[in-house]
């Protein structure tokens, strides 16, 4: 295994600044610096970038993975330690002179997921789009919001079924794709009506609850696929023709994800589905399925359906569009996505509130307080007197 070692670097300088980061899962830390980099069958030329080395992690390089480290692709303003740290692909497009646009093809549909192994490939194509990886139509959603590839969410269908939540819902508090969130993650109450409608399309009636919880595989004799029991998800997006929508389809091959064998006689399967506190998650679930086109020059992400996505020539995903936005709320975002520095004024405007509410309640309580503390002495005084009667 080769890890990058500044040591043997002879372009490495240091900033002399730590950097520390927390993920869902797993956490590093380690120091900043810049070196010089070639890439392979990528832009030519020696491009400057930041770099961090990791130090000390926890939880991270899980044991057996493959890893050598971690490349963000968001925009600047979830940079660590601060948006002044240019990352990766911006200092590519300045250096290079690339369009701003990177895609992404991830190979893992069908290959058992495993917790620490990852035997899939796949392809990032940077500065545009690689015809060979995609077939169909490229359909293109608006980025909201340039921090996490933030987009809006109108409609979740399970089976034919439409779960008409309040379209807010499914953005709440945002909807983003991340190609390193692994599953596919829902807001609270979307995960329980997804889960609802499965349990009522699906051809199973006794399922352990544990296996949508994630606590629990479910297994069936091997070779009989249980895919065919599942119904498809699909997630309709805003199009760029903003009264117009296009929708995204899974098929049960990719949320119902085979893991490595446990058993001889059994197949076991995770749902690739979980809940989440703060957000939609386009993860790798999903991901898994298409070519998704981060077009950062035009401000939107594309989906088109993946080479390496199918089995038997029948793919996992399927693309559809347009249908017409009307009947959705012209805005499924709710005034959430906030930029940061509106927030912080409200924040700080809130917190202001807060303290003059405080104030004001002190004020108000010392002052009876007083006076009960007077009653309270001669009560005292006279418990006292009791007791030494
Ligand atoms: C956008 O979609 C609406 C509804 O389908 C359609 O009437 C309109 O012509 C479209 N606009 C453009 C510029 O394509």
């Amino acid at each position: 295994m080769h890890y990058y070692n500044r040591a043997l670097s002879s372009t490495y300088q240091s900033s002399g600044r730590g950097v520390a980061v927390k993920y869902t899962q797993g956490e590093w830390e380690g120091e900043l610096g810049t070196d010089r980099i070639t890439i392979p069958q990528g832009p030519s030329g020696t491009i400057t970038i930041n770099i961090a080395t990791i130090l000390t992690s926890e939880g991270f390089f899980l044991p057996g993975i493959n890893w050598q480290g971690i490349l963000g692709l968001a925009y600047p303003l979830l940079a660590r330690p601060d948006p002044s740290v240019e990352p990766f692909f911006n200092s590519v497009v300045k250096q290079t002179g690339i369009p701003d646009v990177f895609s992404l093809q991830m190979c893992g549909a069908g290959v058992s997921a495993s917790t620490t192994a990852d035997p899939a490939g796949g392809s990032l194509i940077m500065g545009g789009v690689e015809p060979t990886l995609y077939q169909g139509s490229v359909w293109y959603t608006p980025i909201l919001e340039e921090w996490y590839y933030q987009v809006e969410v109108l409609k979740l269908e399970v089976g034919a079924q439409n779960l008409n939540l309040d379209c807010k819902e499914y953005n709440s508090d945002k909807a983003i794709v991340d190609s390193g969130t692994t599953l596919l993650r829902l807001p609270g109450n979307v995960f329980s009506a997804v889960v609802e409608a499965i349990l009522q399309t699906s051809l199973i009636d006794d399922f352990s609850a544990g296996f949508f919880e994630g606590t629990k595989l479910a297994c069936w004799m091997k070779g009989e696929s249980p895919w065919s029991l599942f119904p498809k998800i699909s997630i309709y997006l805003r199009a760029t023709n903003t009264s117009q929508s296009f929708r995204i389809t899974i098929l049960p091959q990719l949320y119902v994800q085979p893991v490595t064998d446990i058993d001889g006689t059994f197949d076991c399967f995770r749902f690739g589905i979980t809940s989440s506190a703060n957000a939609l998650v386009i993860g790798a679930t999903v991901m898994e399925g298409f070519y998704v086109i981060f077009d950062r020059a035009l401000k939107r992400v594309g989906f088109a359906v993946s080479t390496c996505a199918e089995s038997g020539g029948v793919p996992f995903a399927e693309i559809a569009g347009p249908f017409l936005a009307e009947g959705v709320a012209s805005d499924c975002t709710s005034g959430m996505p906030l930029r940061e520095p509106v927030m912080w004024v409200i924040a700080y405007a809130l917190m202001g509130i807060c303290a003059l509410v405080l104030i004001v309640l002190l004020i108000l309580l010392m002052l009876p307080c007083q006076r009960h503390r007077d009653g309270e002495i001669t009560d005292e005084s006279s418990l006292v007197r009791h007791r030494i009667k």
